[in-house]
């Protein structure tokens, strides 16, 4: 790190913003108090960019952020903002930004706010840098978001439990899990829960196929069944499966499940702290040693960075080993 950029940085900005994930609290006060650590003034702006467009913000200092680490949601509020979407909504952020003294910008989100955090500082020259939060693992450039282990961990729990009503009746569940785009929910959960077919939208699957695997599973003498369905899947949604497989298995008790948003909340798991608290770490020092317009991220372990334009532009692979592996197993 270039030690005299490191002693320039004065103030800075951090926001979240898209949908909230657990998590997003421990980077807020990883930022904070990383800033605190090295003498940076820090403002908090409130509701992702519509806070910076109307300046509804506050100073954050190291007790600010305190008893936040284990909350889920975020203390400065998200959302996805319009306004931003265009130059004059920009301008206005800028505007504000340059009010305040603030020479960098920490954005806290998903793919669309890094959409927003790239314009932002292409058009005016304001450093930027990301850190995944979203509980979909949909960014390119890192193994792991922030809130996708939480969000894992409550849809495991969340299975489990219709498990035991599923086999007590004997009953076939469609489960639908959120992942707007993407199945990394629906797979890692998916083999954690055993479901029998796990659904993704990067997978074509048709259903005669889903449908086969049931009847065979019946044949073997398998008398409950989950099958595991993302948002985003091509063929339709849970009930629509369901309705179609009726057709098929008349005699199967057959129910449906959407989880739907109790997956984006509740206290972080361990993993996504400490995830959290790294990630904002290095997004303050990469601000400190003068980078902009990157995401921070973990591969293999280890911190990371990526250009924001291709944490934007490319699509993280699902792991086609994940899904020859839930094939194995789901008997
Ligand atoms: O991106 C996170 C996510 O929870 C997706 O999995 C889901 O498709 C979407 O947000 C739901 O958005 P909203 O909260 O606006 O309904």
């Amino acid at each position: 790190m270039d030690k005299d950029m490191g002693k320039s940085l004065k103030h800075i900005g951090v926001l979240t913003s898209g949908g909230d994930a657990p998590g997003m609290n421990a980077a807020i006060r990883s930022v904070v108090r990383t800033c605190t650590h090295h003498g940076i003034e820090v403002t908090g702006f409130y509701e992702g960019y519509q806070g910076v467009i109307d300046d509804n913000a506050e100073t954050l200092d190291a007790r600010a952020v305190a008893h936040i680490i284990n909350r889920g949601g975020t203390m400065l509020r998200s959302a996805r903002c319009a306004e931003f979407r265009t130059r004059e909504g920009r301008q206005k952020a800028y505007d504000n930004l340059k009010k305040r003294g603030i020479e960098g910008l920490v954005v806290i989100g998903g793919d669309g706010s890094f959409t927003g955090a790239s314009l932002l500082s292409d058009e005016f020259d304001i450093p930027v840098i990301g850190i995944p939060g979203t509980i979909d693992n949909d960014i390119y450039g890192t193994d792991f978001t922030i809130g996708f282990d939480t969000a894992l961990n409550t849809v495991v729990d969340a299975v489990d439990r219709i498990r035991d009503t599923a086999t007590s009746h004997n009953r076939l569940f469609f489960i639908e899990v959120m992942g707007r785009d993407s199945g990394f929910i629906a797979l890692n959960a998916g083999i954690a829960v055993g479901a029998t077919n796990i659904l993704i939208p990067e997978e074509s699957t048709e259903l005669d196929e889903v449908i086969t695997k049931l009847k065979t599973g019946r044949e073997n003498g398998k008398t409950s069944s989950i099958v595991l369905v993302a948002e985003g899947e091509k063929m339709g949604d849970a009930l629509f499966m369901a309705e179609e497989t009726k057709k098929h298995l008349p005699d199967y008790d057959i129910r449906v499940s959407v989880l739907g948003h109790m997956q984006r909340g509740g206290n972080p798991t361990c993993a996504d702290r400490v995830l959290a608290t790294r990630l904002g770490v290095a997004a303050v020092e990469q601000l400190m040693a003068g980078h902009s317009s990157v995401m921070c991220g973990v591969r293999n372990g280890s911190v990371c960075t990526v250009s924001i334009h291709d944490a934007i532009s490319r699509k993280p692979g699902i792991d086609r080993n994940l899904m020859h592996i839930a094939e194995i197993v789901s008997l």
